[in-house]
């Protein structure tokens, strides 16, 4: 900094002798460059001129916060009041009119306070698969597939208008209790339960056989890759609907999360192969590419699993409800992002040396500096003005990031996954809520904490390729943040929320944003009428008009 200022002042003492006039001009100059440079930042390459250089008008976390909050409202203005409405707007999204029973549906809706009447998509890409299906095709599917060796998936039926859910264990009786509030009677089903966290439809390839005998295939502990997206290949590439957003948002390898959609779609990331234990080597895959309706937890945008809210996240919620005297106000809270666990979400064995890919092994190694991968950052060289820089240094004293378990390995990858990454001492579920930042990624499946993490006081960050029964009701950067695969964009983000007065502000509001609309819309209520309408929907698939 001393060169130019000693320079300016020889220029100014010689132009003094001079011109007394010159000399103020030249003082006034001097003093506008330095105000020009703006707040702060002690980077040489911020004396670039901006006009010239690639940067960005807005900090993208702004531009998206307002872009979704905007998208949040329409979507609470638009929701249908009456039946005629929400008959109107059915037929309208989805081309056809809605079950029969939608009018007992929509009093039931309205009856529970749903907040949600009309986005429902969730339910419509889950039965799209099964619109071809003959409804005595499905019933046989159900059957043989619950019967087969290996099923991990119990059948249920409704008849005379009562679920039976009596042999599918704990998770049975919670449907059940779900569904215990509709006192209306429900269409004749019979359905699959699947019993593990993991999804189990995926699409066939080829020339399918409708009328195939469903079996029960194991690919556990080996890319399963290249078998769910095969399917991608028959795709055309559809251009991106947020290009505008991307524009404003995404700067050299900087990219934020401008679409939960398109983030989740696995045809669009082939890179994703390679950073997802699932894919990797889930630790437990049974699949079957049958026609056959199974509702599950989780899938990722390939799969045609059913989903539907899951008993994990509704009843037993977590192990443990979240109690509001173990969580500070954020005031009291850490600046910080925390997150400890295990080693799930891939089997580590010998012959597939992919653990230091999986997702959560590279969350971890990441944030604590293990590898030597350098981040870029923003930084606002002046008044509307972001431009990137790139540091190695990721400010590791933002985190409390650690693995207190490793598990699912052989023993010796155990070892090497203990010696880099030395466990910590297991933390209670309560330890979070001292953190203002929480982060949440997938396990082997969906994170079965998220809605505990919601409730909290503290904002969470999401990172997850599962898409769930709830994607049409939160909405990121209004309820909670999402986080990019690779998490490029993580060091910037988290030094613009945790450091700078405005993204604590934003971090705040959508912390208060979460735990409100989680008491809105992810009831127990609200997963009663959810599963009303999608048996409803399952009902006119299997009992034809007569
Ligand atoms: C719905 O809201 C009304 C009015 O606030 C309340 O009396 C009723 O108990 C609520 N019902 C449910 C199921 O939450
Ligand atoms: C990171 O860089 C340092 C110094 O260049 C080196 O000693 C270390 O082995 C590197 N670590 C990794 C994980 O590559």
């Amino acid at each position: 900094m001393a060169a130019p200022l000693v320079l300016a002042r020889t220029v100014a003492a010689r132009a003094f002798r001079l011109n007394p006039l010159l000399f103020s001009v030249l003082i006034l100059s001097v003093f506008l460059f330095w105000s020009y440079r703006g707040p702060v930042q002690q980077q040489w390459h911020s004396m670039k001129l901006p006009q010239t250089s690639p940067h960005l008008t807005s900090h993208p976390v702004d531009v998206l916060v307002d872009h979704y909050k905007k998208k949040f409202e329409r979507m609470l203005e638009s929701q249908s009041s009456t039946l005629e409405e929400a008959t109107a707007k059915y037929q309208e999204r989805y081309h056809r009119p809605p079950p029969p029973g939608f009018d007992h549906w929509f009093e039931f809706a309205k009856k529970q306070n749903s907040t949600i009447i009309d986005d429902f998509d969730t339910i419509e890409e889950s039965v799209q698969y099964l619109q071809s299906a003959r409804p005595e095709q499905l019933r046989n599917a159900v059957r043989s597939a619950a019967s087969a060796a290996n099923a991990k998936a119990c059948s249920w039926t409704t008849r005379d208008g009562r679920p039976n859910l009596m042999q599918c264990d704990w998770m049975g009786r919670e449907v059940e209790k779900v569904l215990a509030l509709v006192q209306d009677p429900l269409p004749d089903t019979e359905l699959l339960l699947n019993s593990l966290d993991e999804p189990r439809v995926i699409s066939p390839v080829g020339t399918s056989n409708d009328d195939q005998i469903p079996a029960w295939i194991d690919a556990s502990r080996k890319s399963i890759w290249d078998r769910v997206t095969q399917i991608c290949q028959d795709r055309k590439a559809e251009p991106s609907k947020n290009a505008g957003l991307n524009q404003k948002t995404g700067i050299g390898s900087l990219k934020f999360v401008t679409d939960v959609e398109d983030a989740k779609d696995l045809c669009k990331h082939p890179e994703y192969a390679n950073m997802h234990g699932f894919f990797q080597a889930p630790t437990t895959f049974l699949f079957t590419d049958s026609v056959v309706p199974v509702l599950s937890n989780a899938r990722p945008s390939t799969f045609r699993d059913i989903l539907y809210p899951p008993p994990y996240y509704i009843g037993v919620k977590d192990m443990k409800p979240y109690n509001e005297a173990e969580d500070p106000d954020w005031e009291l809270k850490r600046p910080q992002l925390y997150w400890a666990g295990s080693t799930t979400g891939s089997y580590a064995s010998a012959s597939s040396d992919t653990w230091r890919s999986s997702h959560r092994q590279r969350f971890v190694a990441r944030v604590n500096q293990l590898s030597n991968e350098s981040a870029t950052f923003l930084t606002e060289t002046s008044r509307g003005v972001w431009e990137p820089f790139t540091s190695q240094d990721v400010s590791p004293q933002l985190y409390d990031v650690k693995f207190t378990n490793v598990v699912q390995c052989e023993e010796s990858q155990c070892i090497q996954i203990n010696d880099y990454f030395h466990p910590s001492e297991k933390e209670e579920r309560s330890t979070s809520f001292h953190y203002r930042f929480l982060f949440d990624l997938d396990g082997n499946s969906f994170s079965g904490r998220y809605y505990t993490l919601l409730e909290s006081k503290s904002v969470v960050l999401k990172q997850t390729i599962f898409k769930e029964w709830h994607d049409d009701r939160l909405v990121p950067w209004v309820h909670y943040i999402p986080v990019s695969m690779d998490m490029g964009e993580l060091p910037e983000l988290m030094r613009y929320l945790a450091l700078t007065e405005r993204g604590s502000r934003i971090s705040k509001d959508i912390a208060n944003a979460g735990r409100d609309w989680l008491r809105k819309v992810l009831r127990k209520e609200d997963a009663a009428v959810y599963m009303y309408r999608l048996l409803l929907e399952l009902g006119r698939l299997m009992n034809p008009p007569p």
